[in-house]
């Protein structure tokens, strides 16, 4: 029987038209030699969204994906909408969507492929082997926590604040999928926090550990995220699950993802409990690359791999797809991020053929 999955794209801005048509592409060839009925339904975010409607996330975007079946995003951002109000940022769009779909739970692994170990800043033997995955808190933290806002103090002057705040419920739920992840690579969990100067880092401390009595097979280590981002430079196989919360997670899995080379080849995956997935490269809207057809595609690709093996729980197709990126990359294919001597400089699109020309090869 064919399988029917509703997918929302969101192609957002910059890049993103571009590397999406990539990965529709991919999924529809995909999806036919798997016997997957994918349609796909745009919708808008971001700035793309602010110059349509004044929003960066229209009450119809976030429709549309809680009625479909998993949402696949490129990015979102540019220079033009930098110096708009905060809730017309198109940031705020991306935030609002995670709320809105309480997408907790933030995966992005760092893996180190053998083709491109050159492309790293690091050398050779430090990052040969590196796989790490960043099991990132995403709806908490200093980034929703309140009060928030740029206030007027009794002397006139402006005091800006942030709250870091998490509740117990919230630190169990983000700790059991970073031991459930850990279970399923090398049974090692690092919690990184804070807890030498933050209260609410202690709290997460204790939880996690509290949590992790439940399972006696994971080796669970605690860093605070200084020395963590440390360690990742310095000796990044030590690391298999990171878990940790909002902005930690948002620096070290940039940092993790520049063991591997290029931030260009990272897929992510964001997962709540009840509303569908949202899959998206861990890089940005790279405004200064966008119309030109040099972007690198495959973490938009990855992404949809993602998608397919932890949001529509179709790992064979999920497979193919991620067999081809690592083809054509053996073939010696390169957009300019993960160039190096020797190798095949390609831009977006036909990095796309490249995939596309492996697959139908393949069935
Ligand atoms: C990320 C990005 C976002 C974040 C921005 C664009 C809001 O940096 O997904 O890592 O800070 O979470
Ligand atoms: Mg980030």
């Amino acid at each position: 029987m064919t399988k029917q999955y509703r997918i929302t794209l969101l192609p957002g801005d910059g890049i993103g038209p571009e590397i999406i048509a990539v990965a529709v592409d991919v999924l529809k060839l995909v999806g036919k030699q798997c016997n997957l009925e994918l349609s796909f339904e745009e919708a808008l975010i971001g700035g793309a969204a602010i110059d349509a409607t004044g929003e960066p996330l229209p009450a119809e975007t976030l429709t549309i994906c809680r009625n479909s079946d998993a949402v696949l995003l490129a990015a979102i951002g540019g220079y033009k909408w930098d110096n708009l109000p905060r809730h017309q940022r198109p940031e705020t769009g991306l935030l609002g969507l995670r709320a809105g779909l309480g997408l907790f739970a933030n995966l992005r692994p760092a893996t180190i492929l053998p083709q491109l170990i050159d492309a790293s800043t690091l050398k050779k033997e430090i990052v040969d082997g590196v796989d790490i995955m960043v099991v990132r808190e995403l709806t908490g933290g200093v980034y929703f926590g309140q009060p928030k806002g740029i206030f007027q103090t009794e002397t006139g002057e402006k005091r800006g604040v942030n709250t870091m705040a998490y509740t117990e419920a919230e630190i169990d739920r983000i700790a059991k999928v970073g031991l459930e992840t850990a279970q399923k690579r090398q049974g090692k969990l690092c919690s990184v926090d804070k807890a030498n100067v933050l209260d609410v880092s202690q709290l997460w401390r204790d939880r996690v550990i509290a949590m992790a009595a439940k399972y006696p097979d994971v080796e669970l280590t605690h860093l605070y995220v200084d020395n963590a981002a440390m360690q990742l430079v310095r000796a990044p196989k030590q690391f298999d699950t990171i878990v940790t919360g909002n902005l930690f997670g948002d620096i070290l899995s940039d940092a993790a993802a520049m063991l591997t080379g290029s931030i260009g080849m990272l897929p992510s995956a964001s997962l709540g409990a009840d509303n569908p997935g949202v899959f998206e490269p861990v890089h940005g809207s790279a405004p200064d690359l966008a119309g030109e057809d040099k972007a690198n595609p495959l973490a938009q690709v990855l992404s949809a791999a993602m998608m397919l093996r932890y949001g529509l729980d179709e790992p064979e197709a999920a497979t193919k797809i991620e067999q081809a990126v690592l083809q054509v990359l053996d073939q010696g294919y390169r957009t300019g991020d993960i160039m190096s001597a020797g190798m095949k400089l390609v831009g977006c699109r036909s990095m796309g053929e490249a995939l596309m020309k492996v697959l139908k090869k393949e069935n």
